[in-house]
């Protein structure tokens, strides 16, 4: 209750603007509407961009992206009936370097902690910083058990080199057997993942392989960011 009343605090200087459509219907999960969202990604995007000397801009490239995602963590019906998306599932989240893959996440996360919204929280994992960690770590099982659980967003997936496995294999890609053990915890108990990456679906079969682009098709909503990079 008192997360809501902080959040109403907050747009009480910027009122709802609920528009002129209907009101969507909102799924039972959710603490906060997409509209409440939706200001509360205006108000904090343009307080991340200002801090990187960049102006929050909202365009052709990235406006239905944006809705998407307000709607997709409000758990708001309208992402299934008007995206075509499935709110069970996580998020694929592709597209040219520099479109705002990376800062549209880290908005959601930082919403998140300021309003302690819990069900939209979840940690933000570089995949270079899991090969990092695996490279160095004698018990690598245990990286990638430790990765293979939760909710977590695997930032910038297909930019991270090969792992040095010198015990078994020499060099294995590990986010090939990350990703079959996160498949499993969507289907046993719903776990998300949501990633970003340059690659597409067609070049994460080529990397990863047939069975892992497979297994994207059913645990991840496939949203595109495209557009110059805002870099
Ligand atoms: N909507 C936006 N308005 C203004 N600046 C933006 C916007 N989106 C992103 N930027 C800026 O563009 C740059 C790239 O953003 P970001 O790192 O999120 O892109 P990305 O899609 O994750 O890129 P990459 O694929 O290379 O990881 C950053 O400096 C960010 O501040
Ligand atoms: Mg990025």
């Amino acid at each position: 209750m008192r997360q809501l009343n902080s959040i109403n605090n907050i747009l009480k200087k910027h009122p709802l603007n609920l528009g002129k459509g209907k009101k969507s219907i909102q799924n039972k999960v959710s603490l906060i509407e997409t509209n409440q969202l939706k200001q509360l990604f205006n108000i904090e995007a343009k307080k991340y961009y200002a801090s990187k000397n960049k102006t929050f801009t909202i365009d052709n490239n990235n406006k239905n992206f944006l809705n998407q995602l307000c709607r997709y963590f409000t758990q708001d019906e309208a992402f299934e009936t008007i995206h075509n998306g499935d709110l069970n599932k996580g998020l694929f989240i592709y597209g040219n370097s520099g479109t705002g893959k990376t800062s549209s996440l880290t908005i959601i996360n930082q919403i998140s902690k300021k309003y302690t919204l819990k069900n939209l929280w979840f940690p933000i994992i570089e995949t270079s910083e899991v090969v990092m960690k695996f490279n160095t770590e004698k018990n690598k099982d245990y990286v990638i058990k430790y990765y293979s659980n939760g909710n977590y967003m695997l930032d910038d997936l297909g930019s991270e080199p090969f792992a040095s496995n010198i015990f078994i294999y020499g060099k294995e890609d590990i986010f090939i057997r990350i990703l079959e053990a996160r498949y499993i915890q969507f289907i046993t108990k719903g776990t998300k993942t949501y990633i970003t990456s340059n690659l597409t679906l067609q070049e994460i079969k080529k990397r990863y392989g047939l069975r892992i682009e497979d297994r994207f098709i059913e645990m991840f909503n496939i949203l595109k960011l495209d557009g110059e990079s805002r870099r």
